[in-house]
């Protein structure tokens, strides 16, 4: 057994580096060092176990290899470098256990898909990108990397950072919609949360920008499907969130599923050599998606695992999750000449510098401590933060004549809906412990905690999907003794996420039946929608008078809907994706181009887009939802077309004024759009927003700076540029809702 005494190493190194006066440098250059002295007394055997992952035994979120043999034994051998899916400090430590009996004693890694949230469930990502609130977003990944590292884990699998133009698509669910700019901010603020103070702080996880790249283009909206598309849009609208990630320190990568324009991204050199590594100089190391390697025999892309694993680790996947291909091939590969040695050294070093950077080789067990694990866990102040950015996702679509907030001096509410006491529902998919209740609470329990002396009738209805009217008579009568109705409809956790595409996103046709009837009791009806994705809900869209897009809230969704509907919170949630009125329509998104005939209206011919048998526009647009006040937009009195050099900034400012009766939170968004191109240019791109909070009456003066970066743009030659000429700017309430409108020219 070999002892290796890294303190000695890193001492003297970091004693050289100091010298040279610059702190992080040092603490780099003594890491490196000691990879590359590990490395040198590792065998082509040891050096190939750290590219292998295995799932655990808690829980597969793939398809599980069949005789997996023995994990622990082959983790004493040095035969694995990273686990994921194993739940608690107590059955992590029996892993690392076995890691430290390897010759080496290299800790593991252990990995989960830490979504939205550990023991706290927060709002599903496309929720709390709904609140538009970064600093919100930041903190919900913050507690879920706390939760997280007092149990063991050291590596989420999160951020995804998808973009996502096709509601079919399940996996919209865990992402922040079609967004680039926005897609990017969130990126951002995503990584900070879960990384922290950095690498090696004992509450920090590795984060990892997924999945790399262009999954959420898939043709159809079907789950691993190809994707094909043009340099231009990658690079203009789905590589951005990536390489915000990066920019943030995002210290892994997971590459996707999906081949892209024929090359599956496992084994695709121009994304993972050429961007990541080449262009944009990642240091951090690629794991692939769940088997993706070996699936590149599926895929046509190669005959066997000997090839896949030949052709992933020069395509640039360091790590392989659950094909064995690595583990397998490798050693044979090398024997071959089929692949150097200098490729798995450099896999290698990527890894294990994760895990000095982790400390892991400090103190393999400092993640893994059972009594931080008790006391981390749901604390009150974490639970009131998940409150806070469950109520900021909310979206309020429809208010006719103010039915909302709901005031206490009703008598009675028939809370309705077979989503109206439901709890785990709430959580959605992703949530990593669906059947543990304690601390989640339902809407009706919201709201009987804030009811006063409102009485509270319940009848559920209905289920999700089922076509049973049996609970229909229950729920009538409920209404009719009524004043108001409060109705929660909408998905089941596993309608949504992944492998859960569908052709039908319409809200179940037996739940809609249950608000056609409360509605023809003359009674006021709300419906709160709960779901993963974009539902298609038009009669409930055109006949309910007020209605709220609640996502799947988490952990505390009941509280923070109760919060709402009692207007001790207004909403502010503005969607982040466009919500289509049919699958027909499918993808319907807001940047798109003008066209040689642009579509002038909703119902024209001989224009863009216009089916015959639907309005051209979306149901609810990119960046719309309401709130219980109103907010004027006044421009100034004079504003004349200036000229903007491309290295100055443009002011551009207005005041905003709430004119209504109730505090609130405008989000005021920025469009841009370059009215001549070469290449085109959509017709509008969000370039900034403000979360803006205004008292009743309160005005303020609100400025946008417009700089070059806002006006830079991919060619097709993927170079950024800007060009001279003439730009409109909109400022709006959404990317439909443009309350002025200014243009200038950029001028050389
Ligand atoms: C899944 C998902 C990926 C996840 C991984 C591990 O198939 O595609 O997002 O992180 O496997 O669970």
């Amino acid at each position: 057994m070999i002892k290796i005494n890294w303190k000695v190493i890193g001492m003297l190194t970091l004693a050289g580096c100091l010298v040279t006066g610059n702190k992080a440098l040092a603490q780099q250059d003594s890491i490196d060092l000691k990879v590359e002295s590990l490395l040198g007394k590792m065998t082509l055997a040891e050096k190939i176990g750290q590219l292998n992952q295995y799932n655990g035994d808690w829980e597969a979120t793939g398809p599980v290899t069949k005789d997996v043999g023995n994990k622990i034994n082959e983790i004493k051998q040095g035969r694995v470098g990273a686990v994921l899916n194993i739940m608690g400090t107590t059955h992590i430590r029996t892993f690392q256990d076995a890691a430290m009996q390897s010759r080496l004693k290299i800790p593991l890694l252990f990995g989960q898909d830490v979504i939205h949230g550990y023991r706290i469930t927060f709002p599903i990502p496309l929720g709390e990108a709904s609140s538009w609130d970064m600093k919100a977003i930041e903190q919900s990944a913050r507690i879920a990397a706390t939760e997280a590292s007092a149990s063991g884990i050291n590596w989420t699998f999160a951020p995804m950072v998808d973009i996502a133009r096709d509601p079919r698509w399940g996996r919209v669910m865990e992402g922040a919609g079609e967004d680039p700019y926005l897609g990017s901010l969130i990126a951002t603020a995503r990584v900070k949360g879960f990384q922290g103070n950095g690498l090696g702080s004992i509450d920090a996880v590795m984060a990892c920008a997924k999945h790399f790249a262009a999954y959420g283009a898939a043709i159809g909206g079907r789950d691993y499907n190809s994707v094909d598309m043009g340099l231009h849009t990658l690079w203009e609208i789905y590589l951005p969130p990536f390489k915000a990630a990066l920019d943030a320190g995002v210290a892994t990568f997971m590459n996707s599923f999906n081949d892209l324009n024929g090359i599956p991204a496992t084994g695709n050199n121009y994304l993972q050599r050429d961007i990541l590594k080449g262009k944009w100089g990642f240091k951090g190391f690629v794991v692939s998606d769940w088997g993706s390697i070996g699936e590149m025999i599926n895929h046509g892309y190669v005959k066997d695992n000997y090839e896949a694993a030949e052709v992933a680790l020069k395509a640039g996947s360091d790590m392989d999750m659950e094909s064995r291909s690595y583990i397998n091939n490798l050693s044979k590969l090398v024997a071959d000449n089929k692949v150097p040695v200098s490729l798995i050294d450099d896999a290698a070093k990527r890894i294990l510098r994760k895990k000095f950077e982790m400390g892991l080789f400090d103190d393999p067990y400092r993640f893994i401590n059972a009594k931080r694990e008790k006391t981390a866990l749901n604390t009150p102040e974490n639970i009131e933060a998940a409150r806070d950015i469950a109520r900021k996702s909310i979206v309020l679509l429809k208010n006719e004549h103010q039915l909302l907030p709901l005031s206490k001096d009703l008598k009675t509410i028939a809370v309705i809906g077979p989503l109206a006491n439901a709890k785990k529902e709430l959580k959605g998919f992703w949530s990593l412990e669906i059947d543990k209740n304690e601390n989640n609470v339902s809407l009706l329990e919201g709201m009987q905690k804030q009811a006063g002396q409102t009485k509270l009738i319940y009848a559920q209805g209905c289920n999700i999907t089922d076509n049973s009217r049996v609970g229909f008579a229950d729920a009538i009568a409920a209404a009719q003794k009524a004043d108001v109705i409060v109705m929660a409809v909408g998905e089941a956790p596993d309608m949504t996420g992944e492998a859960k595409s569908k052709s039908n996103i319409r809200l179940p046709d037996i739940q809609e039946q249950l608000i056609k009837e409360m509605k023809a009791t003359g009674k006021p009806v709300v419906v709160l929608l709960m779901a993963g994705r974009p539902m298609i809900f038009n009669w409930t869209a055109d006949n309910v008078p007020a209605i709220l897009y609640t996502w799947w809230l988490g952990s505390q969704g009941g509280n923070a809907m109760a919060d709402v509907l009692y207007g001790n919170y207004n909403p502010s949630g503005k969607l982040p994706i466009t919500f289509p009125r049919s699958e027909g329509q499918i993808p319907i998104y807001y940047n798109h181009y003008n066209t040689g005939r642009p579509a002038q209206g909703d119902n024209d011919l001989y224009y863009k887009s216009a089916y015959i048998d639907l309005p051209n526009s979306p149901r609810y647009a990119f960046g719309y939802g309401l709130s219980y006040t109103t907010f004027e937009y006044q421009d100034d009195p004079f504003y004349s077309k200036i000229a903007m050099k491309d290295n100055q900034t443009l002011a551009i400012s207005f005041v905003l004024k709430n004119t209504g009766k109730y505090a609130g939170e405008e989000v005021v968004q920025l469009y841009i759009r370059d009215l001549v191109s070469q290449p085109l240019r959509p017709v509008k791109e969000l370039k900034d927003f403000r979360k803006i909070l205004l008292q009743p009456g309160e005005s303020r003066r609100v400025t946008f700076n417009i700089n070059k970066n806002m006006l830079s743009f991919y060619n097709d030659k993927q170079e950024l540029i800007t060009q001279p000429g003439d730009f409109q700017v909109m400022i709006g309430s959404a990317s439909n809702d443009i309350r002025l409108q200014r243009t200038f020219e950029l001028v050389n």
